[in-house]
């Protein structure tokens, strides 16, 4: 009798990222090929500190398995050729163009990478691997500043809804509101994944990302909020809080549960469904509320205050998991906020100890 074999090889693209290069660690370790594309496009957004050449450097000694292609999501013959190859059994697009305020200054470059570049994927998988599942990383800013017209309460360190609301599910309106460049160019990708999952019946999921986080981000003041915050504690250089009086709220989820939850989505594909994926209101924190736990971990934050808030700036914004957790039952969080926190102050206190001069 012919064996049949179950083919397990993953492709993902923004490999070197926080969220691709934890789905490239966590497949590897159970067991798949992983295909990665990723051309450091990060250091040319955010200059040498935000490169992730080092990230794909490591994944490529810990894992044999792991194969790394240095292709530009934009080039679409090259993403072409690499599927009608390959023809991986599960995608997990994460390669973007990450920053909200970034966008403004580059609008054809966020534009082409985040929306061109995920339909040359879904085009792609659709003509050589149309039943692969495929997780497409999206963000809450496609809900534009809509958020921000849920009534709120003001408390002393954070704002929060003023209803007792847990959260924002997705039944929040897109339209009508102010996204920034980078919310409207991932808006057009969202749309086009929740096309193509139901125009084509492709198992495609959405994934409309609140602060994800680790510490392996590659952070900058212009993207990765909380490694930036703690770096910024742990070194000593100064941060600039921007408006709302520090009471902003997010939510904060490890990029391990995320790519956990990526894996129960290969397990059990829906077609074009969208899901706010955040760390919820357990792991919600205030910039305040953040700035007291680094001093509780005896790490006193030098900051200063500009009363003009970041253009669409969500005041409080806290992902309601729930359809999350009625479709993925067995999904669990692993991390919690204080572990997050650890993990994080732990990675760059070593590094900074590593740079300073011994006696
Ligand atoms: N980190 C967050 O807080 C957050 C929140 C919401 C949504 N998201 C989304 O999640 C995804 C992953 O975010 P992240 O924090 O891991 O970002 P990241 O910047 O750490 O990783 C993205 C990777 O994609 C690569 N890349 C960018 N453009 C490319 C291109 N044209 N071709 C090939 N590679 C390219 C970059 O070099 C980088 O290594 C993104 O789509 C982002 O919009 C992130």
């Amino acid at each position: 009798m012919k064996k049949v074999q179950k083919a397990k090889r993953a492709l993902i693209t923004g490999s070197g990222g926080l969220i691709g290069s934890e789905c490239v660690r966590l497949l590897s370790e159970d067991g798949w090929d992983v295909l990665g594309i990723d051309n450091d496009l990060r250091r040319w957004f955010f200059g040498e500190a935000g490169s992730t050449e080092s990230v794909v450097h490591d994944l490529q000694l810990r894992y044999a398995a792991y194969r790394h292609f240095n292709i530009d999501i934009r080039d679409r013959q090259a993403v072409r050729d690499l599927l009608e190859v390959e023809r991986p059994n599960f995608i997990i697009h994460t390669a973007a163009q990450p920053s909200h305020d970034k966008a403004a200054s580059i609008p054809y470059d966020d534009f082409d990478v985040n929306a061109g570049g995920t339909v040359n994927l879904l085009v792609a998988a659709r003509d050589f691997c149309r039943e692969a599942p495929f997780c497409f990383t999206s963000t809450n800013k496609v809900y534009g500043d809509r958020p921000n017209t849920v009534p709120l309460k003001e408390l002393e360190k954070r704002f929060d809804y003023a209803d007792g609301q847990c959260g924002i599910d997705e039944s929040m309106p897109i339209d009508s509101c102010l996204h920034s460049l980078f919310g409207a160019s991932k808006a057009a990708a969202d749309l086009m994944c929740q096309e193509f999952g139901r125009y084509f019946q492709m198992p495609v999921g959405i994934f409309r990302g609140g602060c994800l986080t680790g510490p392996q981000h590659a952070a900058v003041e212009l993207h990765g909020y909380l490694a930036y915050i703690v770096f910024c504690a742990v070194s000593g250089r100064e941060y600039t809080i921007y408006g709302y009086k520090g009471k902003q709220v997010r939510d904060q989820i490890h990029s391990r549960d995320v790519a956990s939850l990526f894996l129960e989505f290969y397990k059990a594909p829906k077609c074009g469904e969208v899901y706010n994926l955040g760390g919820g209101r357990a792991n919600s924190l205030s910039i305040l509320e953040t700035i007291d736990l680094l001093a509780n971990l005896g790490y006193k934050l030098r900051y200063s205050y500009n009363p003009t808030s970041r253009i669409g700036d969500h005041i409080c914004y806290i992902s309601d998991l729930t359809k999350i957790q009625t479709h993925f039952p067995r999904w669990r969080q692993e991390y919690d906020i204080g572990r997050i926190l650890n993990e994080i102050v732990l990675r760059y206190d070593a590094r900074v100890k590593a740079k300073a001069p011994s006696n």
